[in-house]
Protein backbone atom coordinates (compact mmCIF):
# COMPACT_ATOMS: atom_id res chain seq x y z
CA UNK A 1 0.00 0.00 0.00
CA UNK A 2 1.40 3.78 -0.94
CA UNK A 3 1.69 6.22 1.02
CA UNK A 4 0.33 5.62 4.32
CA UNK A 5 1.12 8.53 5.70
CA UNK A 6 -1.34 10.71 4.35
CA UNK A 7 -3.94 8.48 4.00
CA UNK A 8 -6.08 6.88 6.59
CA UNK A 9 -7.86 4.40 5.14
CA UNK A 10 -7.64 2.48 2.04
CA UNK A 11 -9.61 0.20 -0.04
CA UNK A 12 -8.51 -1.93 -2.90
CA UNK A 13 -10.66 -1.86 -6.27
CA UNK A 14 -12.36 -5.14 -7.87
CA UNK A 15 -9.88 -6.15 -10.65
CA UNK A 16 -10.43 -8.60 -13.11
CA UNK A 17 -8.13 -11.12 -10.98
CA UNK A 18 -10.53 -10.39 -8.17
CA UNK A 19 -13.42 -10.55 -9.35
CA UNK A 20 -12.17 -14.00 -11.45
CA UNK A 21 -11.36 -15.06 -7.77
CA UNK A 22 -14.51 -14.94 -6.27
CA UNK A 23 -15.89 -16.65 -8.80
CA UNK A 24 -13.95 -19.65 -8.66
CA UNK A 25 -12.63 -19.99 -5.23
CA UNK A 26 -10.68 -23.27 -5.98
CA UNK A 27 -7.20 -21.34 -5.61
CA UNK A 28 -7.15 -18.61 -2.82
CA UNK A 29 -4.73 -16.06 -3.44
CA UNK A 30 -2.13 -14.82 -0.87
CA UNK A 31 -4.00 -11.28 -0.78
CA UNK A 32 -6.90 -13.27 1.05
CA UNK A 33 -5.42 -16.09 2.57
CA UNK A 34 -5.15 -15.59 6.27
CA UNK A 35 -5.95 -18.59 8.45
CA UNK A 36 -4.66 -18.11 11.57
CA UNK A 37 -6.91 -15.24 11.62
CA UNK A 38 -10.37 -17.19 10.77
CA UNK A 39 -9.20 -19.42 13.45
CA UNK A 40 -8.78 -16.16 16.00
CA UNK A 41 -11.71 -16.91 18.75
CA UNK A 42 -13.30 -19.78 19.73
CA UNK A 43 -17.04 -20.20 17.48
CA UNK A 44 -19.93 -21.33 19.72
CA UNK A 45 -20.96 -24.53 18.04
CA UNK A 46 -24.23 -25.64 17.39
CA UNK A 47 -24.02 -28.30 20.49
CA UNK A 48 -24.31 -25.26 22.71
CA UNK A 49 -27.67 -23.21 22.87
CA UNK A 50 -27.75 -19.75 23.00
CA UNK A 51 -30.03 -17.13 21.66
CA UNK A 52 -28.65 -13.77 20.19
CA UNK A 53 -32.00 -11.03 21.58
CA UNK A 54 -34.89 -10.59 19.74
CA UNK A 55 -37.00 -7.77 20.23
CA UNK A 56 -40.41 -7.56 18.82
CA UNK A 57 -41.30 -3.97 17.52
CA UNK A 58 -45.16 -4.71 17.82
CA UNK A 59 -44.63 -5.85 21.59
CA UNK A 60 -42.98 -2.28 22.04
CA UNK A 61 -45.80 -0.67 20.80
CA UNK A 62 -48.59 -2.29 22.63
CA UNK A 63 -49.22 -0.97 25.99
CA UNK A 64 -49.80 -4.51 27.50
CA UNK A 65 -46.32 -5.95 27.07
CA UNK A 66 -44.06 -2.46 26.26
CA UNK A 67 -42.73 -2.58 30.01
CA UNK A 68 -41.39 -6.03 29.40
CA UNK A 69 -40.05 -5.58 25.94
CA UNK A 70 -38.58 -2.52 27.06
CA UNK A 71 -36.40 -4.23 29.42
CA UNK A 72 -35.49 -7.02 26.92
CA UNK A 73 -34.29 -3.79 24.11
CA UNK A 74 -32.36 -2.48 26.84
CA UNK A 75 -30.47 -5.93 28.25
CA UNK A 76 -30.03 -6.78 24.57
CA UNK A 77 -28.44 -3.32 24.10
CA UNK A 78 -26.14 -3.66 27.59
CA UNK A 79 -25.23 -7.47 27.40
CA UNK A 80 -24.82 -8.24 23.42
CA UNK A 81 -24.74 -4.87 21.32
CA UNK A 82 -26.69 -6.52 18.86
CA UNK A 83 -30.40 -7.92 18.15
CA UNK A 84 -32.97 -8.94 15.93
CA UNK A 85 -35.68 -6.49 15.48
CA UNK A 86 -39.24 -8.36 14.01
CA UNK A 87 -42.42 -6.51 13.24
CA UNK A 88 -40.68 -3.39 12.76
CA UNK A 89 -43.37 -1.69 10.49
CA UNK A 90 -41.09 -0.60 7.58
CA UNK A 91 -43.00 -0.69 4.65
CA UNK A 92 -42.12 -4.17 3.01
CA UNK A 93 -42.56 -2.93 -0.73
CA UNK A 94 -39.49 -0.58 0.10
CA UNK A 95 -37.72 -3.84 1.54
CA UNK A 96 -37.95 -6.10 -1.56
CA UNK A 97 -37.17 -2.94 -3.78
CA UNK A 98 -34.05 -2.37 -2.07
CA UNK A 99 -33.39 -6.02 -2.26
CA UNK A 100 -33.54 -6.77 -5.35
CA UNK A 101 -32.04 -3.49 -6.65
CA UNK A 102 -28.88 -4.80 -4.45
CA UNK A 103 -29.20 -8.40 -6.28
CA UNK A 104 -29.46 -6.72 -9.63
CA UNK A 105 -26.54 -4.53 -8.97
CA UNK A 106 -24.24 -6.99 -7.69
CA UNK A 107 -25.09 -9.37 -10.59
CA UNK A 108 -24.12 -7.30 -13.27
CA UNK A 109 -21.09 -7.81 -14.54
CA UNK A 110 -17.57 -6.16 -13.78
CA UNK A 111 -17.65 -3.89 -16.36
CA UNK A 112 -20.71 -2.47 -15.15
CA UNK A 113 -20.38 -2.33 -11.92
CA UNK A 114 -17.05 -0.43 -12.16
CA UNK A 115 -19.04 2.56 -13.58
CA UNK A 116 -19.01 3.38 -9.91
CA UNK A 117 -15.48 2.38 -8.75
CA UNK A 118 -14.09 4.18 -5.76
CA UNK A 119 -11.48 6.26 -6.81
CA UNK A 120 -7.75 6.79 -5.86
CA UNK A 121 -7.70 7.17 -1.79
CA UNK A 122 -12.12 7.54 -1.91
CA UNK A 123 -13.75 6.15 0.65
CA UNK A 124 -17.25 6.02 -1.53
CA UNK A 125 -18.31 3.70 -4.29
CA UNK A 126 -17.78 0.07 -5.63
CA UNK A 127 -14.81 -2.01 -4.84
CA UNK A 128 -13.06 -3.83 -1.46
CA UNK A 129 -14.34 -3.48 2.04
CA UNK A 130 -11.27 -1.21 4.40
CA UNK A 131 -8.38 -2.84 4.58
CA UNK A 132 -5.74 -1.99 7.52
CA UNK A 133 -2.44 -0.09 6.67
CA UNK A 134 -0.65 -2.52 8.94
CA UNK A 135 -2.42 -5.36 6.63
CA UNK A 136 -1.97 -6.81 3.09
CA UNK A 137 -5.50 -8.94 3.22
CA UNK A 138 -8.37 -8.38 1.36
CA UNK A 139 -11.68 -9.11 2.71
CA UNK A 140 -13.98 -11.86 0.26
CA UNK A 141 -16.33 -9.28 -0.38
CA UNK A 142 -17.23 -6.76 -2.75
CA UNK A 143 -19.09 -3.46 -1.35
CA UNK A 144 -20.72 -0.54 -2.62
CA UNK A 145 -20.36 2.60 0.27
CA UNK A 146 -22.54 5.89 -0.23
CA UNK A 147 -23.67 8.86 1.60
CA UNK A 148 -27.36 8.98 2.47
CA UNK A 149 -28.32 11.62 4.41
CA UNK A 150 -28.26 14.59 4.53
CA UNK A 151 -29.43 14.84 0.42
CA UNK A 152 -26.66 17.19 -0.03
CA UNK A 153 -23.56 15.79 0.69
CA UNK A 154 -25.04 12.69 -1.90
CA UNK A 155 -22.52 12.11 -4.20
CA UNK A 156 -24.69 11.41 -7.51
CA UNK A 157 -21.62 9.84 -9.39
CA UNK A 158 -21.40 7.06 -7.20
CA UNK A 159 -24.83 5.91 -6.99
CA UNK A 160 -25.53 3.04 -9.48
CA UNK A 161 -27.95 4.38 -12.78
CA UNK A 162 -27.76 0.25 -13.69
CA UNK A 163 -30.49 -1.20 -12.42
CA UNK A 164 -32.42 1.85 -13.41
CA UNK A 165 -34.35 0.95 -9.81
CA UNK A 166 -31.48 1.54 -7.55
CA UNK A 167 -31.62 5.04 -7.17
CA UNK A 168 -35.27 5.48 -6.20
CA UNK A 169 -35.45 2.14 -3.98
CA UNK A 170 -32.01 3.90 -1.89
CA UNK A 171 -33.91 7.20 -1.65
CA UNK A 172 -36.76 5.36 -0.02
CA UNK A 173 -34.59 2.78 1.71
CA UNK A 174 -32.90 5.60 3.56
CA UNK A 175 -35.91 7.58 4.50
CA UNK A 176 -37.50 4.67 6.08
CA UNK A 177 -34.41 3.59 8.20
CA UNK A 178 -34.18 7.27 9.71
CA UNK A 179 -37.67 7.00 10.62
CA UNK A 180 -36.97 3.26 12.23
CA UNK A 181 -34.00 4.81 13.67
CA UNK A 182 -36.02 7.62 15.35
CA UNK A 183 -39.00 5.08 16.70
CA UNK A 184 -36.23 2.57 18.15
CA UNK A 185 -34.46 5.52 20.03
CA UNK A 186 -37.87 6.74 21.62
CA UNK A 187 -37.64 3.22 23.51
CA UNK A 188 -33.68 3.27 23.83
CA UNK A 189 -35.02 6.55 25.87
CA UNK A 190 -37.21 4.92 27.98
CA UNK A 191 -34.92 2.21 28.94
CA UNK A 192 -32.01 4.50 29.81
CA UNK A 193 -34.69 7.22 31.79
CA UNK A 194 -33.37 10.04 29.59
CA UNK A 195 -36.43 12.18 27.42
CA UNK A 196 -37.24 10.66 24.43
CA UNK A 197 -36.20 14.51 22.06
CA UNK A 198 -32.65 13.97 23.76
CA UNK A 199 -32.31 10.29 22.81
CA UNK A 200 -33.80 10.66 19.26
CA UNK A 201 -32.66 14.50 18.86
CA UNK A 202 -28.91 12.77 18.80
CA UNK A 203 -29.82 11.33 15.59
CA UNK A 204 -32.01 13.21 13.62
CA UNK A 205 -30.95 15.01 10.74
CA UNK A 206 -27.48 13.71 11.17
CA UNK A 207 -25.41 11.86 8.47
CA UNK A 208 -26.64 8.79 7.41
CA UNK A 209 -24.29 5.86 4.79
CA UNK A 210 -24.82 2.81 3.62
CA UNK A 211 -22.86 -0.74 2.54
CA UNK A 212 -23.80 -2.90 0.54
CA UNK A 213 -21.65 -6.12 0.64
CA UNK A 214 -21.70 -9.71 -1.44
CA UNK A 215 -19.99 -12.39 0.32
CA UNK A 216 -19.60 -14.74 -2.68
CA UNK A 217 -19.23 -18.36 -1.67
CA UNK A 218 -15.79 -20.10 -1.08
CA UNK A 219 -14.77 -23.33 -1.13
CA UNK A 220 -11.92 -22.65 1.67
CA UNK A 221 -14.13 -21.05 4.23
CA UNK A 222 -11.38 -21.87 6.74
CA UNK A 223 -9.00 -19.27 5.09
CA UNK A 224 -10.74 -15.93 4.09
CA UNK A 225 -12.78 -13.28 5.95
CA UNK A 226 -15.67 -11.65 4.44
CA UNK A 227 -15.40 -8.69 6.84
CA UNK A 228 -12.19 -8.30 8.86
CA UNK A 229 -13.74 -8.12 12.87
CA UNK A 230 -14.50 -4.46 13.93
CA UNK A 231 -16.66 -2.23 15.84
CA UNK A 232 -19.14 -0.45 14.04
CA UNK A 233 -17.83 3.50 14.81
CA UNK A 234 -21.04 5.74 14.24
CA UNK A 235 -24.26 5.75 16.16
CA UNK A 236 -26.34 3.13 15.51
CA UNK A 237 -26.08 -0.21 12.30
CA UNK A 238 -29.27 -1.50 10.73
CA UNK A 239 -28.65 -4.33 8.68
CA UNK A 240 -31.04 -6.06 6.31
CA UNK A 241 -30.45 -9.59 4.71
CA UNK A 242 -30.71 -9.88 1.50
CA UNK A 243 -30.95 -13.37 1.32
CA UNK A 244 -31.16 -15.97 4.20
CA UNK A 245 -27.65 -17.20 4.44
CA UNK A 246 -25.86 -16.78 7.64
CA UNK A 247 -22.06 -15.58 8.17
CA UNK A 248 -22.33 -12.27 10.72
CA UNK A 249 -20.33 -13.57 13.93
CA UNK A 250 -21.62 -11.48 17.21
CA UNK A 251 -18.05 -11.88 19.87
CA UNK A 252 -19.27 -11.86 23.57
CA UNK A 253 -16.76 -12.57 26.23
CA UNK A 254 -13.88 -13.66 23.49
CA UNK A 255 -16.39 -16.13 21.82
CA UNK A 256 -17.97 -15.77 18.48
CA UNK A 257 -21.50 -16.63 18.36
CA UNK A 258 -23.14 -16.67 14.52
CA UNK A 259 -25.87 -14.77 14.13
CA UNK A 260 -29.09 -16.69 12.47
CA UNK A 261 -30.94 -14.21 10.23
CA UNK A 262 -34.74 -14.67 10.81
CA UNK A 263 -36.88 -14.14 8.02
CA UNK A 264 -38.01 -10.50 7.42
CA UNK A 265 -36.02 -9.21 10.73
CA UNK A 266 -33.79 -6.49 10.76
CA UNK A 267 -29.95 -6.89 12.65
CA UNK A 268 -29.56 -3.65 14.92
CA UNK A 269 -26.42 -2.83 16.73
CA UNK A 270 -24.87 -0.36 19.10
CA UNK A 271 -22.12 1.63 17.48
CA UNK A 272 -19.41 2.96 19.62
CA UNK A 273 -21.09 6.61 19.63
CA UNK A 274 -23.92 5.33 20.96
CA UNK A 275 -21.68 3.72 23.56
CA UNK A 276 -20.22 7.19 24.40
CA UNK A 277 -23.77 8.79 24.21
CA UNK A 278 -24.69 6.23 27.24
CA UNK A 279 -21.72 6.76 29.34
CA UNK A 280 -21.09 3.19 28.94
CA UNK A 281 -24.11 1.55 29.40
CA UNK A 282 -24.93 -0.24 25.80
CA UNK A 283 -22.21 -1.67 24.56
CA UNK A 284 -21.03 -1.82 21.00
CA UNK A 285 -19.64 -4.96 20.53
CA UNK A 286 -17.23 -6.69 17.68
CA UNK A 287 -18.63 -8.78 15.09
CA UNK A 288 -17.31 -10.25 12.14
CA UNK A 289 -18.30 -12.46 8.84
CA UNK A 290 -17.16 -15.54 7.49
CA UNK A 291 -18.23 -16.90 3.89
CA UNK A 292 -20.55 -19.65 3.21
CA UNK A 293 -19.17 -22.63 1.39
CA UNK A 294 -22.64 -23.03 -1.48
CA UNK A 295 -24.04 -19.60 -1.21
CA UNK A 296 -23.34 -15.63 -1.41
CA UNK A 297 -24.91 -13.60 0.77
CA UNK A 298 -25.89 -10.07 0.06
CA UNK A 299 -26.35 -7.32 2.98
CA UNK A 300 -27.52 -3.62 2.87
CA UNK A 301 -26.37 -1.95 6.33
CA UNK A 302 -27.18 1.25 7.33
CA UNK A 303 -25.31 3.70 9.70
CA UNK A 304 -26.61 6.06 11.41
CA UNK A 305 -24.42 8.74 12.84
CA UNK A 306 -25.20 10.82 16.18
CA UNK A 307 -24.17 13.65 18.40
CA UNK A 308 -25.24 16.46 21.08
CA UNK A 309 -24.81 19.90 18.94
CA UNK A 310 -21.75 18.87 16.94
CA UNK A 311 -20.78 16.88 20.08
CA UNK A 312 -19.57 13.58 21.05
CA UNK A 313 -20.25 12.84 24.23
CA UNK A 314 -22.29 10.98 27.47
CA UNK A 315 -25.50 12.28 27.87
CA UNK A 316 -24.96 14.80 31.02
CA UNK A 317 -28.36 13.27 32.62
CA UNK A 318 -26.82 9.89 32.60
CA UNK A 319 -23.86 10.74 35.19
CA UNK A 320 -20.68 11.66 35.74
CA UNK A 321 -18.85 11.07 32.22
CA UNK A 322 -16.40 8.05 31.89
CA UNK A 323 -15.70 9.64 27.99
CA UNK A 324 -14.02 12.58 27.40
CA UNK A 325 -16.09 15.20 24.81
CA UNK A 326 -15.10 15.57 21.20
CA UNK A 327 -16.00 17.79 18.29
CA UNK A 328 -17.62 15.02 16.17
CA UNK A 329 -15.71 16.21 12.92
CA UNK A 330 -12.62 15.38 15.08
CA UNK A 331 -14.47 11.82 16.51
CA UNK A 332 -14.74 10.75 12.81
CA UNK A 333 -11.23 11.61 11.60
CA UNK A 334 -9.96 10.11 14.46
CA UNK A 335 -12.12 6.75 13.95
CA UNK A 336 -11.04 6.26 10.89
CA UNK A 337 -7.12 6.91 12.09
CA UNK A 338 -8.06 4.15 14.42
CA UNK A 339 -10.09 1.74 12.11
CA UNK A 340 -7.20 2.21 9.96
CA UNK A 341 -4.50 1.09 12.41
CA UNK A 342 -6.78 -1.68 13.67
CA UNK A 343 -8.08 -0.10 16.86
CA UNK A 344 -10.40 1.64 18.47
CA UNK A 345 -10.73 5.23 19.05
CA UNK A 346 -13.74 4.89 21.86
CA UNK A 347 -10.51 3.76 23.85
CA UNK A 348 -8.67 6.75 23.59
CA UNK A 349 -11.89 8.80 24.90
CA UNK A 350 -11.96 6.58 27.87
CA UNK A 351 -11.41 8.56 31.46
CA UNK A 352 -9.71 6.65 33.79
C1 LIG B 1 -20.50 -3.68 8.39
C2 LIG B 1 -20.80 -5.05 8.82
C3 LIG B 1 -21.87 -7.16 8.38
C4 LIG B 1 -22.58 -7.94 7.30
O1 LIG B 1 -20.76 -3.35 7.22
O2 LIG B 1 -20.00 -2.90 9.25
O3 LIG B 1 -20.45 -5.41 9.92
O4 LIG B 1 -23.12 -8.99 7.66
N1 LIG B 1 -21.47 -5.87 7.98
O5 LIG B 1 -22.57 -7.51 6.15
NI1 LIG C 1 -19.99 -3.71 11.15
Amino acid sequence: MERIGDKVISRAEITDDASATFADSTVIPDRYARPDEVRDGVVVGSDESYELPVVDMARLLNPEFSEAEIAKLGSACRDWGFFQLTNHGVDEAVVEDMKDSTLQFFRLPLEKKKAVAIQANGFEGFGHHYNRASSEKLDWAESLILVTQPHEQRNNEFWPADPSTFRDALDKYSMEMSNLTSRLTVFMASDLGVEQETLMGTFQGKTQSVAFHYYPPCHHPDKVIGITPHHDGLGLTLLLHVDDTPGLQVRKNGRWYPLNPLPGAFVINVGDILQILTNGTYKSAEHRVLPDVEKGRATVVMFQNACVAGIVKPLPELGEATYKAIDHVEYVKGNFRALAEGTRFVDSLKIM
